[in-house]
């Protein structure tokens, strides 16, 4: 029988590479729990309405991407494709809006799902860390979550990325544009397929990417031009926070996002590294999302970064993070009382925090140090019959390769000096 395979566009992540996902997932956070935002987790799958009704009917991600199915009790599911949906349901449900302290600010991190064409980049199950900050209308808001963003890819050592920034108006000025585009789209030569889009969906034409839509697109009205005096000021707003804070971006007045909830301030970070997948986060404001799902008015902004796309763009720059040694200490018994002595000394330096670990097995000592090298270990313990009935075990510095006798009862004491 052949051995089971990864599923198509999924992949797993093993040690060592593995490490990196934690050690980007954790600084993403990093900036967020620095800056109230609370950690939620919702379920890995949700009604299927509701993402039609949140992340939008006519869009991608629902008509073609979404992993949907009946469980056997008849309930219509689909696994995740996103988190803003979700986690906007979560709170509605825990009546977090109630409390009196909006904004509700949210933290969360996992896997996510869509039914795309594969390629690199671009997974059928990927990871995203991602924020929102819901019931408040505050450009300040908009602005703190660019910014943090930005101070998360930093830390990471990411520097060839970029924030490309729109705004995509309100209920008040979007319907305007709207119908200038559609006049525009229905004078172009376009397929039927586009044609529908136009009807249904005319900005998601915008980012359609074939070389002969984007030509006849060139002369296409901009919603910039057609932003109502409110949409305007609170975009100027944004950018001059964002801009006092240092944070340097583009003005993009064509982006539009996959996702139909965005009113007014979108964004995304794009990596030049990456290829056609270049997007490595996005974001914007959603203030009628709660309503689109059966909740209260609750103006809202956040973003969502993708951690697989950010750690090809860590790999397409070059960047190594610093990444602690997962073992500090490699212990390597060379008889049967040595197991018990040093095993127990493991045991006391994990309580102490150090980081060990053990040559388990009846490995002979080549096999053993082999081992203890590849564990990446400072320092390796070795011990055997003559060095125990001597009081001692053998301590070598993995770096230098110099051995040293230490008694028994001291190397606890003596690694943690070291170590410390
Ligand atoms: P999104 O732009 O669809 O936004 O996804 C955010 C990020 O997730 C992308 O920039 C990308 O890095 C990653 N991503 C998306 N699809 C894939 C895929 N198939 N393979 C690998 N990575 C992928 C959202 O999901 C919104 N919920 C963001 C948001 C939060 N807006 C407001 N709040």
């Amino acid at each position: 029988m052949s051995t089971f395979q990864a599923p198509k566009g999924t992949y797993d992540l093993i040690p060592p590479e593995s490490a990196k996902y934690l050690a980007v997932r954790e600084a993403i956070a990093a900036p967020l729990r620095n800056s109230g935002y609370g950690y939620i987790e919702t379920p890995g799958f949700e009604n299927v309405e509701l993402f039609a009704r949140g992340v939008g009917e006519s869009t991608d991600i629902v008509t073609k991407e979404m992993y949907t199915f009946e469980t056997k009790g008849g309930s219509q599911l689909a696994l995740r494709p996103e988190g803003t949906a979700s986690v906007l349901r979560a709170a509605l449900e825990a009546n977090l809006h109630k409390l009196g302290n909006l904004p509700v600010k949210l933290w969360y991190s996992g896997s996510y799902y869509r039914y795309e064409r594969p390629q690199k980049g671009r997974y059928r199950h990927f990871s995203q860390v991602g924020a929102e900050a819901i019931g408040a209308e505050d450009p300040a808001l908009d602005a703190e979550l660019i910014i943090l963003a930005d101070q998360a890819y930093r830390s990471l050592g990411l520097r060839g990325f970029r924030i490309i920034l729109n705004s995509l108006g309100d209920k008040e000025c979007r319907p305007v544009y709207r119908e200038a585009l559609q006049n525009f789209l229905r004078g172009l030569d376009l397929d039927e397929e586009t044609l529908r889009r136009a009807d249904i969906n005319p900005l998601r034409v915008l980012d359609d990417k074939r070389p002969d839509v984007q030509k006849q697109l060139t002369d296409a009205p901009l919603l910039r031009d057609y932003l109502c005096d409110a949409c305007k000021a609170y975009h100027e707003e944004v950018r001059e926070l964002i801009t006092a804070a240092g944070v340097v971006f583009e003005d993009d007045p064509k982006l539009v996002r996959g996702l139909d909830y965005y009113t007014r301030t979108t964004f995304e970070f794009v990596h030049d590294g990456l290829g056609a997948q270049s997007a490595v986060g996005g974001g914007g404001r959603y203030d009628g999302l709660s309503e689109m799902i059966g909740g209260p008015a609750l103006p809202s902004v956040g973003w969502a970064l993708g951690v697989d796309r950010t750690v090809l763009a860590l790999e397409a720059e070059g960047v190594e993070l610093e990444l602690p040694a997962s073992t500090s200490v490699f212990a390597v018994p060379l008889s049967e009382e040595a197991r018990r002595v040093l095993f127990t000394k493991v045991t006391e330096l994990r309580k102490l925090g150090i980081a060990a670990d053990f040559s388990y097995g009846s490995k002979g000592l080549k096999g053993a140090m082999k081992s203890a090298n590849r564990s990446g270990a400072r320092y390796a313990v070795i011990a055997g019959e003559r060095d125990l009935a001597e009081g001692v075990v053998q301590l070598k510095d993995m770096e230098s390769g110099d051995q040293t006798a230490v008694g028994v009862n001291e190397i606890v004491a003596e690694l943690e000096s070291k170590l410390g």
